[in-house]
């Protein structure tokens, strides 16, 4: 019998993971888009050809993929039918409608995948599917597997380099038992490439989120700003001064703290996989850095950055920041605000990643920390524990 997979969303990831998926003999690929009329526009699309995926390796090779899902639709109940592993392939923000959607027609026994899953993927699933969370497994990866973006709504995407390795979490609820491994049945997916790697816990994954990256870089770039449009667009990663990758380095101490403290006060919890960022690029991008002798010199020698400038605004006089981008609007509330709630519960203070979400709430005006508690008037909309009512670590491990 044929594997059903639902591909939750419609852009980028979407296009790549539903024709990836689709062209395997052995599965039948559903698209549930709830956004706009995107899936009438692809349905039409679908009707005379399927969609083409162009696969870039890293040494420039390039091979084509053609196949179509089975069924594209906004109609949560068709889509859903007789699905047995579940993709939220969307920006964290998207992710609270199609867990509502989903949760009156959720079957025992699914996979529910968040690629990525973005920090506070688990809390808000849990606490939107309630009971339903213990019949089924909640699993969430590091990142997107690629790079990725479409050239053609419905008819043409691009993979561009997988990535060496990528990590994976999951929560088995209490009653689930899956028909099929469940690393083993992603991997086929997505391919050989990046390889899956098991990361023993689903908070340790959190404090791994690659939602860390870009604030402390946008705040150390932008913290004393004048205010003056500049005449170029300034590279992001490959950018980056000592200042900045000093921010970043913090902030990765103290997620590395925030671990180390809960396996000191939770029993059998083991945190070793949750390592400092500089770590992480030496390993995940071994082979596109070319001087790997410290974390600055690490991103600005990283080719897979090549061409990444900040997100900026083009107005009459220059480039002015955009700080309103998703390296804030999804990497605060669904990035640093969920860390910072994990810290807090662990006992353990974040002087550095306040000082960054303090700047960056300004920006998007809200107020998720007041001096450095996280006690702001908009903790519910953000992702962090505190805000699905989990408060002690042994809350945090209750799954
Ligand atoms: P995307 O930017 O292509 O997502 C757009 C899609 O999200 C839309 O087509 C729509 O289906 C949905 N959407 C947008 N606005 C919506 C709204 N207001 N309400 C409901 N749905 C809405 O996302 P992409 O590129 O597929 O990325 C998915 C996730 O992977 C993001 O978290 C992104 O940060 C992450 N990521 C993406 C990479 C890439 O190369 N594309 C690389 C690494 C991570």
């Amino acid at each position: 019998p044929k594997r059903r997979i639902l591909v939750c969303g419609g852009g980028n990831g979407a296009h790549c993971l539903s024709t990836l998926a689709a062209s395997q003999k052995n599965s039948k690929v559903h698209v549930l888009t709830l956004f706009q009329d995107e899936a009438d526009r692809w349905t039409k699309l679908c009707e005379d050809s399927d969609v083409k995926l162009t696969i870039t390796d890293l040494d420039g090779s390039q091979r084509e993929q053609f196949a179509k899902p089975t069924l594209v639709t906004k109609d949560t109940e068709k889509a859903m039918c007789g699905v047995e592993i579940i993709f939220l392939v969307v920006p964290a923000f998207a992710h609270e409608q199609y867990f509502k959607a989903i949760e009156p027609h959720f079957q025992p026994n699914t996979l529910i995948v968040g690629l990525p899953g973005q920090a506070g993927f688990e809390f808000q699933c849990r606490s939107i599917l309630g009971d339903k969370a213990n019949t089924c497994t909640i699993a969430s990866l590091e990142s997107l597997p690629w790079a990725c973006r479409i050239l053609e709504f419905g008819r043409h995407a691009q993979i561009l380099g997988a990535k060496d390795s990528l990590g994976i979490s999951y929560i088995k609820g209490k009653t689930c038992k899956l028909p099929f491994p469940i690393v083993a049945s992603i991997q086929d997916i997505i391919g050989t490439k990046p390889k899956i790697e098991e990361i023993q816990n689903y908070i340790a994954i959190n404090l791994m989120a690659k939602s860390m990256v870009h604030p402390p870089i946008l705040y150390g770039k932008w913290k004393n700003w004048d205010g003056k449009p500049l005449q170029n667009e300034p590279l992001f990663y490959q950018g980056i001064d000592e200042i900045q990758a000093d921010l970043l380095s913090q902030v990765s101490d103290e997620l590395i703290a925030t671990g180390k403290k809960l396996e000191q006060v939770k029993e059998g919890i083991d945190m070793s996989q949750v390592m400092h960022i500089y770590d992480w690029y030496k390993t995940y991008y071994k082979d596109q850095i070319t001087d790997k002798s410290c974390l600055m010199k690490a991103m600005q020698t990283n080719n897979a950055y090549d061409g990444l400038v900040h997100p900026m605004i083009k107005t009459e006089d220059g480039y002015v920041p955009n700080f309103n981008y998703r390296y804030t609007t999804e990497d605060i509330p669904f990035g640093l605000v969920v860390m910072k709630g994990i810290a807090e519960i662990a006992g353990v203070d974040t002087p550095v990643m306040d000082e960054i979400i303090l700047w960056a709430q300004k920006k998007l005006g809200k107020e998720y920390i007041v001096g450095s508690k996280l006690s702001g008037k908009d903790v519910g909309t953000a992702r962090a524990p505190q805000s699905f009512g989990l408060k002690t670590v042994d809350e945090l491990f209750d799954t």
